[in-house]
């Protein structure tokens, strides 16, 4: 295979706030597109929200992705800026992981494949999970933003008409596969309205 025959490499982290459901839900739909790669951080403390907030257990979801990864294995491939990814997702970002991005700290694997990502000028992703916000949530958003990444929160839009939780979840995975140039029918585009 040549390099631009290779599958993409999309690594998909999922930190412990609550709402896991949204890092499931894009591992699936990744799963239904051909030629992506999808390559799993679980964080430690997701194990635990993955057990309280939803009918699944860590292994169940790490069976979604195609790659998985020790939260605590360094040496793992997405460790190095070496490995080529076509970028990084944290869905949901926990304030404690998008602190230590911010920072530019490596706790844990899921921290460390981000500050990749920002110094391979690669694209990276981070979808909160929070709610109020702080004032140094709020700084370390802006501390991300200004080193290269895009800041998603997973907030809903209604001219899509959402009929279930699934379809407001599948909005916020659409929007992420968009910035990474997925094509995706996860949900209706805007257009002008008739008539105008
Ligand atoms: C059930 C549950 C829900 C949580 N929800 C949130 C949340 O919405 N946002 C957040 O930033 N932290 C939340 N936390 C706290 C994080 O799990 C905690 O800060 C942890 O250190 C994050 O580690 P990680 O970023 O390595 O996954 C939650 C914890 C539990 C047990």
């Amino acid at each position: 295979m040549t390099p631009d025959q290779l599958p993409q490499r999309l690594v998909v982290g999922i930190s412990g706030s609550s709402a896991p459901q949204y890092g499931i839900a894009l591992l699936e739909a990744l799963r239904e597109l051909p030629g992506i790669e999808s390559h799993l951080i679980l964080s430690q403390s997701a194990h635990r929200t993955i057990e309280l907030e939803t009918n699944l257990v860590a292994a169940e979801v790490e069976a979604l992705a195609d790659v998985v990864y020790a939260p605590d294995d360094f040496a793992a491939s997405v460790s190095s800026g070496s490995f080529i990814t076509a970028g990084m997702a944290i869905v949901p970002c926990s304030m404690g992981t998008l602190g230590a991005i911010a920072q530019g700290l490596t706790p844990s694997l899921l921290a460390r494949a981000a500050g990749v990502m920002l110094k391979e000028r690669r694209r990276l992703v981070l979808v909160p999970r929070e709610t109020p916000l702080s004032l140094i949530h709020l700084r370390n958003m802006v501390a991300v933003t200004e080193a290269g990444a895009t800041v998603l929160p997973p907030v809903p839009a209604f001219y899509t008409a959402p009929r279930s939780v699934e379809d407001l979840v599948a909005h916020t995975v659409g929007k992420i596969l968009d910035q990474f140039a997925i094509s995706h029918d996860l949900f209706q585009r805007w257009t002008t309205p008739r008539g105008e």
